[in-house]
Parts: structure tokens; C-alpha cells; sequence
């Protein structure tokens, strides 16, 4: 097809191939994956096996700057480790051929870093960057956002988000294991809920206070003499421009737990809950009471595969993919700043545990040598 949209995976790890699979579900939209990068042969294999079963030959590279100079992708998806993801972005942006780019959350490991990449992509105008906090698109994560900006609830007072879950995955070469690798656990997976808060809050957070530890998860692994110093368990408290306040509650060693992610919005009006996997919605009102509480099942039927997030992952890319189509007349749902933002805060609250007192948002965004 003339029009096919040419998509280039850098990294083809367990999220890259979730990626491939997902735009081998969007084929009939006129999408096609070309090219991967990647320099590990075992995920380069996986990722052609995987092509090969959907009839898309595939050109290999082993680095991303060979995929970049092929000339044959319109679109890249960055899926490698959280701290390749700036010099990667970089190359992305400064090169001569625009290339849009998906890239996986974190944006970056550190504030310093995010905010080059947002420096360096305003001087592009022609590249779409689309950052991937894909939470936002789990069917009950959004009916929730839905009911929230509907104003059903009045004024969002208190998000507070309950994340009760598996350890971390083993990843190729570990890279998950270290906070100087992954930014940190309350980056690495937790800017997710940071950017709902701000979502459902509809402001912008001011300061952070958090208390985490090391407490049980990956004490007895080694990797080249040391032992991981991810946290597996936290409180986070976030306070808003607004008044509004977001606490998260993180916990790493809770397979016990029906639900992987609760979350509660509320307002002066109303109170509204997601639960995820069951995706399921609680509205209620204050005047209603307990027995006005409607329970609603989310659903949404453009979902073509599921995949490991609940189809958020095919919905993110029918969003970029719209983008990308519009030629610039719509702007990437999840934005840069939106990426910024969602680090600055994982940051903060990083901070906020090592030396035990509120960090303010301006500090992390002030302090060019600090994370
Ligand atoms: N959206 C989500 O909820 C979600 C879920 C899981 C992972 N992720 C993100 O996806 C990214 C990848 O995670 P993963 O779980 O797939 O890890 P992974 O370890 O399974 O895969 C990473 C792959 O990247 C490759 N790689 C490393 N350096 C590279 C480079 N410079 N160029 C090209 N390839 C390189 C590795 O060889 C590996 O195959 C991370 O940023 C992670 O945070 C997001």
C-alpha cells in the first residue's frame, strides 16, 4: 500500500515485541513494522520469529543510528532500557530524516535529561513525540478520567491509588535491577499513576513527601557483585497547585491481591473507583449515600488484542497513529510535557526517601546536576 505507515521498533525486548504484536493487530489501518534494532541476538530472533508468522519481512539492525540512516521507517518506537532512552531520543530528533517516535515510559531517568528532549523537540515541529503512559487508556482508568472531566464528582479533592503487585520482571541483562539504570522504582513504573493523578487533579503537583524501602524482593540476588537497591514498597504523598492531594500506595511482594491497581477519585461531589484487572467502575455520590453506588463494567470495543495491559497498548497506537495521520493538525495524546512531569514527580518523591523531608517540584525542575 502506498500509504502504509512504516514503523521501526529500537529495542525488541518484552515491551517491543508487545509493540509489534500490537501494530500487527492495527494491519488493516494501514501499518507495517519494517525494521527493528536491537543488539541482543536471543530478542532479535523472538522479534523475527514473531514477524515472519505475520508475514512481515523485517530488516535487522543491531544499533538504532543504522536504523535511523536506512531511511526506511516513517515511525519508530523506542522499547529499551529506561537509560538509553535520551541518547537514543537524541539521535531521534537530530537527525536529518524526521522520524515520529513513540517512546516507552520513563521519558528519561532523570529530569536533566527529559528536559533536553523537550528542548531538542521544539526545534522539530515536523516530529510527533508520543510519550508512552498508556495507563490512561485501560478501559476503567478511562471511564474514570471520563466521569471526572464530566464534573460528576464536583472538584477532585484526593486521588489515591493503590498499586498491589508481582515483584519486578527479570529483564535482559537485569537493567531493571538498579535505580542508576531504571531512574528509580518510583519512576521506572510509578510515573504512571503520577500522570493520572495530575490528570484526575487537573493540576499541576508542587511538592512530594514519601517514606520507601528495600524490603523484601531481590535481597538474595548478585548481579557483578551487587545486590539491587530498587525499592519494592512506598507512600507518596503529592500536593497540587490546586489543593487537590494524591497519595500512592506501592507494594511489590502483594501477589495476593485480587486487583493490581485500585484507584479512588474524590471530589465535594462524588467519589469514583477503578479497578484493575476486574475493570470495573464505582460512582457514588455523597447525597445518593452507600446505596446509590452504581457499579459499571468498562468495556471498550475498538480493543482488538489485550495484550499485557488490557488493550491499552492497541489504544495508544490507534491515538499516535490518528496523530500521525492528521499531518500535524492533532497533537500526540500523551506529550513531553506530560513525560517531564510524570519523572519530576517519581524523582522528587525518590529524593523525598533518601533524605526524608517534602521536596518541592521546583527544586527537581531548578537542579541541573541533581537527578
Ligand atoms: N508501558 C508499560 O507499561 C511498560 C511495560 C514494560 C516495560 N515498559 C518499558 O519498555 C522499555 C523496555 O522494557 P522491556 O520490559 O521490554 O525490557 P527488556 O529487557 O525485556 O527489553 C529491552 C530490549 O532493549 C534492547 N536494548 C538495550 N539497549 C539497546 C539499544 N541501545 N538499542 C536497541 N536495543 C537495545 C535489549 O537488548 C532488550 O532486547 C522500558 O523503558 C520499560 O520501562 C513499559
Amino acid at each position: 500500500m502506498a500509504n502504509t505507515v512504516k514503523y521501526g521498533i529500537i529495542g525488541v525486548g518484552m515491551m517491543g515485541r508487545e509493540h509489534l504484536i500490537n501494530l500487527h493487530h492495527l494491519r488493516d489501518q494501514g501499518v507495517a513494522v519494517v525494521s527493528i534494532a536491537d543488539p541482543h541476538i536471543p530478542s532479535q530472533q523472538l522479534a523475527l520469529n514473531l514477524a515472519q508468522s505475520f508475514h512481515w519481512p523485517l530488516k535487522v539492525f543491531s544499533e538504532h543510528k543504522e536504523l535511523l540512516d536506512s531511511g526506511l521507517c516513517d515511525v519508530v518506537i523506542v522499547s529499551t532500557p529506561n537509560m538509553t532512552h535520551y541518547q537514543i531520543l537524541m539521535d531521534i530528533i537530530n537527525h536529518s530524516k524526521p522520524h515520529h517516535v513513540l517512546v516507552e515510559k520513563p521519558l528519561c531517568t532523570t529530569v536533566t535529561d527529559c528536559k533536553k528532549v523537550v528542548d531538542a523537540a521544539r526545534k522539530r515541529p515536523d516530529i510527533l513525540v508520543q510519550v508512552g503512559l498508556e495507563y490512561r487508556y485501560m478501559p476503567p482508568v478511562a471511564k474514570l478520567i471520563e466521569i471526572v472531566k464530566g464534573g460528576t464528582l464536583g472538584q477532585v479533592k484526593m486521588v489515591a491509588i493503590r498499586e498491589h503487585r508481582f515483584p519486578f520482571l527479570i529483564k535482559v541483562n537485569n537493567w531493571n535491577r538498579f535505580n542508576v539504570n531504571s531512574g528509580g522504582t518510583l519512576v521506572e513504573k510509578c510515573c504512571h499513576f503520577f500522570d493520572l493523578m495530575r490528570l484526575f487533579a487537573d493540576a499541576n503537583p508542587v511538592r512530594v513527601m514519601a517514606s520507601g524501602a528495600i524490603d523484601v524482593n531481590h535481597k538474595d540476588e548478585i548481579y557483578d557483585g551487587k545486590v539491587p537497591d530498587i525499592i519494592d514498597n512506598a507512600y507518596v504523598i503529592i500536593e497540587f497547585e490546586n489543593g487537590s492531594r494524591g497519595m500512592l500506595d506501592l507494594c511489590m511482594f502483594a501477589e495476593g491481591s485480587k486487583n493490581e491497581q485500585e484507584i479512588s477519585v474524590v471530589g465535594d461531589i462524588g467519589k469514583g473507583e477503578a479497578f484493575v484487572p476486574e475493570s470495573i467502575v464505582r460512582l457514588g455520590t455523597r447525597v445518593a449515600g452507600r446505596d446509590g453506588v452504581q457499579t459499571l463494567k468498562a468495556e471498550d470495543s475498538r480493543i482488538k488484542y489485550d495484550g499485557l495491559h488490557h488493550g491499552s497498548s492497541y489504544l495508544e497506537h490507534l491515538h499516535f497513529l490518528s496523530a500521525i495521520r492528521a499531518k500535524g493538525g492533532q497533537a500526540p495524546a500523551v506529550d513531553l510535557q506530560d513525560g517531564l512531569i510524570s519523572v519530576a514527580i517519581g524523582v522528587a518523591a525518590q529524593i523525598s526517601i533518601e533524605k526524608a523531608r517534602f521536596v518541592t517540584i521546583k527544586e527537581v525542575m531548578d537542579d541541573h546536576n541533581s537527578k
